[in-house]
């Protein structure tokens, strides 16, 4: 057996949380590999929409496990927050022994926020667009080998551990002005440790390895998207994991021979939230009908999402990156009445055609060029069988799958579960 690993190939917000729901019946383990509560994952059924920080999408199903990977970055508080709110809505993956954390994942302290936004509000006009959720200063603390993580909540002197942390924190933050009072966080940063502790803790290596040998089978669920990674993005406008197949290898404990298919998803336009290039942004009226029609604001922050059209040379950078085996297209019922839709096939840099998306995107201008397709102008919705999508969209996939050499094996066509076709 082998892990699969499904992760967005833009910028993030593809629709992973949906669609590692929809796959979720087939696996006996659904495990988050990194990032943290920047995250949010959306999924529909029932009537009723769900949106995920920090817990994995697999959390629905019955029968999965869902972990929390030793690469992710907890705030134990928002976890808490998570799972109060499950609750309320009829489920609690704690008490059903459906939920466990690493003990090797690390957690967000509330001076690690302070930071983020010391950090932010201190670069002007380069403002990275953090969630500011505090991921950052974690991931340096992690690498800065001075992090506190989940395993060390029940040491004896845990207390003092995150004592010394906070007072290094502490330290940063004076050199930014007045420290802000977080004793309110503070407080309930504590109550969430202790609830924390309920779950149980595992070596996530150890636990993904064994599922493997029983021959049981094990989703990574990726965050973020791969043009947000840190160090293929498009730095510094990135967010501080690797948010490539890679990053599950390391943010479970999972060799490379043991990766299995890469599920990349992507949507049949494109999206960013935050700082940084973006080659095919509109600031027209199509990208607020993009913006309108999709809904796209943030499910974590609510903020207008920036759109644009599909961008060729950034999912082929992003496939490569990740090997990826089978593509997820979400969106599609978003572009309905669009009598011509746009594809950038290629970028024009220096003079020069470019196929992938470059290093130096930001010093220089890369200017897309487009190719026009048709649009299928009707509602997709409601269609139920693959021999029900429209001749136009069933071109706009065929022309996709021929630039980016790799099937599209599943359209997303709303945001519900049951909007999901199969294609063969
Ligand atoms: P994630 O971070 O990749 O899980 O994606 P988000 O949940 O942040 O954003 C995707 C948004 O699009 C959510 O509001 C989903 O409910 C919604 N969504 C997912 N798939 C589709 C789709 O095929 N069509 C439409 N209209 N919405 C979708
Ligand atoms: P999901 O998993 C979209 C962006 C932020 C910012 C940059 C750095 O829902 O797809 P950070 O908080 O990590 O320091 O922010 O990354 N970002 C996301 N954009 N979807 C996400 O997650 C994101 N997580 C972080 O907007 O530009
Ligand atoms: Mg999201």
């Amino acid at each position: 057996m082998k892990v699969d690993v499904l992760l967005g190939l833009q910028w993030g917000d593809e629709g992973k949380g949906k669609i590692v729901d929809v796959l979720t019946p087939d696996y006996d383990l659904i495990a988050r590999f990194q990032g943290g509560p920047n995250a949010g994952h959306t999924l529909e059924f029932d009537g009723q929409k769900y949106v995920l920080n920090t817990i994995p999408s697999g959390i629905f199903n019955p029968k999965t496990l869902n972990l929390i990977g030793n690469g992710v970055v907890i705030d134990p508080i928002i976890l808490k927050r998570e799972l109060d709110n499950l609750k309320k809505n009829g489920f609690d993956p704690v008490k059903e022994g459906k939920l466990v954390l690493a003990r090797r994942a690390h957690l967000i302290l509330p001076t690690h926020q302070l930071l983020d936004a010391a950090s932010e509000s201190n670069m002007g006009t380069k403002k990275i667009g953090s969630t500011l959720k505090g991921i950052g200063p974690t991931y340096m603390d992690k690498t800065g080998r001075n992090g506190i993580r989940v395993g060390d909540t029940t040491l004896p002197d845990f207390k003092e551990r995150y004592q010394k942390l906070v007072d290094k924190h502490k330290s940063i933050l004076s050199h930014y002005g007045e420290i802000p009072d977080f004793s309110e966080k503070e407080a309930a940063f504590f109550e969430a440790i202790a609830f924390i502790k309920t779950i149980p803790h595992v070596d996530s290596e150890q636990l993904v390895n064994n599922y493997l040998k029983e021959g049981k089978k094990v989703l990574a669920e990726g965050a973020q998207g791969t043009l947000l990674d840190i160090d293929f993005g498009s730095y510094p406008f990135v967010t501080s994991s690797n948010t490539t197949t890679a990053g599950a290898c390391t943010g479970l404990g999972v060799a490379p021979k043991n990766i299995g298919d890469v599920i990349g998803i992507f949507k049949a336009y494109c999206t960013r939230v935050g700082g940084g290039p973006f080659p095919t942004e509109l600031h027209d009226e199509t990208g607020e009908t993009l913006r309108q029609v999709g809904h796209e604001f943030g499910a974590t922050t609510g903020r207008a999402r920036r759109t644009g059209w599909i961008d060729l040379p950034a999912l082929k950078y992003a496939i490569m990156l990740n090997g990826v085996t089978e593509l997820v297209m979400t969106k599609a019922d978003v572009l309905n009445d669009f009598a011509e839709i746009k594809v950038c096939t290629h970028y024009i840099q220096n003079g020069e055609k470019v196929d992938l998306m470059p290093y130096d995107i930001i010093t220089h201008e890369a200017k897309p060029v487009y190719e026009t397709v048709k649009g299928w102008q009707e509602d997709i919705c409601h269609i139920k069988a693959e021999s029900e999508i429209p001749q136009a969209l069933k071109d706009y996939i065929a022309y996709l799958e021929k630039h980016l050499e790799v099937p599209i094996k599943y359209l997303s066509v709303g945001p519900d579960r049951l909007q999901t076709l199969v294609l063969n």
